[in-house]
């Protein structure tokens, strides 16, 4: 009672759920599907630690409710790989872009985003790109070195 049938397309899989309405897409990828991967930090669209990308376009998952995005088709770090891993994740690995790690499927979610618009971008670009990412470890200077990497 009082839920609202949505359905998603969640790495390429079709979801269909029913959904309290105030359901954030967050909660639905974590508590309903499982994805743990997408992580909460502040869950008021602060940290991006809740990064995804919808319809190409990364979104905090914290601010965005589940109903709004009925039909949407949505990635999150779980569906990166396939076998092995995305450019994007194994240039993390090699620059060492992370140290507790929470922060890092969002700010993965949020180059990938960048990247997919397919053109070269400056340190500065970069760096203003990934500023709603907050890494509380300071990985920064390397953070952008991944990212910069995987735009060469
Ligand atoms: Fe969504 Fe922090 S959990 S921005």
């Amino acid at each position: 009672p009082g839920t609202i049938p949505v359905t998603l397309t969640v790495n390429g899989q079709e979801r269909r759920l029913r959904v309290a309405p105030w359901t954030t897409l967050l909660d639905l990828l974590r508590e309903e599907l499982d994805l743990t991967g997408t992580k909460k930090g502040c869950d008021h669209g602060q940290c991006g630690a809740c990064t995804v990308i919808v319809d190409g376009k990364r979104i905090n998952s914290c601010l965005a409710l589940a109903v709004q995005k009925d039909g949407a088709r949505v990635t999150t770090i779980e569906g990166l790989s396939s076998g092995s891993l995305h450019p994007v994740q194994a240039a993390f690995l090699e620059h060492d872009a992370f140290q507790c790690g929470y922060c890092t499927p969002g700010q993965i979610m949020s180059a990938v985003a960048l990247i997919e618009e397919g053109r070269a971008r400056s340190r500065d670009e970069i760096r203003e790109h990934m500023s709603g990412n907050i890494c509380r470890c300071g990985a920064y200077a390397n953070i952008v070195d991944a990212v910069e990497d995987v735009l060469k």
